[in-house]
């Protein structure tokens, strides 16, 4: 959150991600970002792209109809959803987190992204926690990772 604190370097940081995203990815149609965090990047990647951003949220928070995936934490399971028609049967979506823990939050928002009929072009997040071996959930996925603490 210090971020923050530094419009500019906020910025900075959000148009090289973008431009990371066109050199690795090329296009997507479009950026989902994981509730909470993921909401203070992801759009404004997203505009940086000229895209649209989709939330991801915790369960039963979106209204009308909702796509959702249900994943393990230490106390029990939790589901994140989509709205239907968020993503379009083919889309290449880039999603984005904080952070990268246990990996099971990434590991249900790809689910969700190909339930959805969508790609994931690459998962991005600012933080890993390497130790806690997220990254073994999704040996399928295209995963950047800016810091990695050991
Ligand atoms: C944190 C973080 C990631 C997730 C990573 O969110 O922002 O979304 O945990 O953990 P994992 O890799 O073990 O799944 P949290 O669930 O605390 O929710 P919040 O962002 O709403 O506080």
């Amino acid at each position: 959150m210090p971020l923050f604190t530094n419009p500019q370097l906020v910025n900075e940081l959000c148009v090289v991600i973008a431009d990371h995203v066109r050199h690795t990815v090329g296009h997507v149609d479009s950026v989902a970002g994981l509730e909470a965090r993921g909401f203070l990047f992801g759009p404004q990647v997203a505009i940086q792209l000229g895209v649209p951003f989709v939330p991801i949220r915790k369960k039963g928070k979106l209204p009308g109809a909702t796509i959702e995936a249900s994943y393990v934490k230490e106390y029990g399971e939790d589901r994140v959803e989509i709205q239907e028609g968020a993503i379009k049967n083919g889309d290449i979506v880039f999603l984005i987190d904080d952070l990268l823990a246990t990996g099971g939050t990434l590991r249900a928002a790809t689910d969700l992204v190909v339930k959805a009929g969508g790609k994931v072009g690459e998962a991005f997040v600012l933080i890993e926690l390497a130790p806690l071996n997220g990254r073994s959930k999704l040996p399928d996925v295209n995963l950047t990772t800016l810091i990695s603490y050991d």
